[in-house]
């Protein structure tokens, strides 16, 4: 999803890094053989999710949602060098999908997978995080922050995918569209909650920076 007219995001592309080459054949093997490949950050979303990384040099990462990997090697590319992440996803079709990768950039080894329902993984993570990246099903958005906020270091840092949902967050809402509601409890429970100072940007379909306090 894309907020800016057509010329000026291809000029803001055109003025950004371009993604690792790694990255590319990630993306085209996630093209050819896993559905829904739109899921993938994509290139000018993943160097901001690198670029955000390395100005924080954490020392542990979280990411809830894998999908094929590819935002868990742009975080990674900030790590610091005795760093670890752990990602979290319910899919356990694509664990060697994600391994192939993972290994191949060098980050290998500082990669934790964990399958399975990121509800029920991260209490069992005896670790505090420095960043958490938050992308896997939006109903769960707010049980994610409550379960993140208690393992996030002080001054750590939570980004949350896909807040403005297409667009939808500005529109009537449908009571069906669970996801939708999802999205707006989200927003509010991160403008208000104490813990957190919150900045929204509208980088693609929408990334929220949280600091705790
Ligand atoms: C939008 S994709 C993640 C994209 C990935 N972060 C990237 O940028 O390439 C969402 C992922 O969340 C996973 N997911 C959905 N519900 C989940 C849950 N309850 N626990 C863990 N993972 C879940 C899905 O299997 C899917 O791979």
């Amino acid at each position: 999803m894309n907020f800016l007219p057509e010329a000026i995001d291809h000029y803001v592309v055109a003025h950004s890094e371009q993604e690792p080459k790694l990255l590319q054949q990630l993306t085209r093997e996630t093209y050819q053989k896993v559905l829904q490949p739109i899921m993938l950050s994509g290139p000018y979303q993943g160097r901001v999710l690198s670029m955000i990384s390395k100005l924080i040099n954490p020392k542990s990462i979280l990411e809830l949602g894998t999908f094929t990997g590819y935002s868990t090697l742009c975080l990674a590319e900030g790590l610091h060098a005795d760093g670890q992440i752990h990602t979290i996803d319910v899919n356990e079709e694509l664990v060697d999908f994600q391994r192939k990768y993972f290994d191949k950039s060098g980050f290998g080894n500082q990669i934790i997978q964990h399958t399975g329902n990121a509800l029920d993984i991260i209490p069992e993570l005896k670790t505090s995080f420095d960043l958490v990246f938050i992308d896997a099903d939006k109903p769960n958005y707010c049980n994610y922050f409550h379960l993140v906020i208690e393992k996030l270091n002080p001054g750590g840092i939570i980004l949350s995918d896909n807040v403005l949902w297409h667009g939808k967050v500005i529109e009537a809402i449908d009571e069906k569209d669970i996801s939708t509601k999802a999205v707006l409890d989200y927003n509010t429970l991160l403008k208000n909650d104490e813990r957190v100072e919150t900045v929204l940007l509208p980088i693609r379909d929408g990334l929220t920076i949280s600091r705790k306090k």
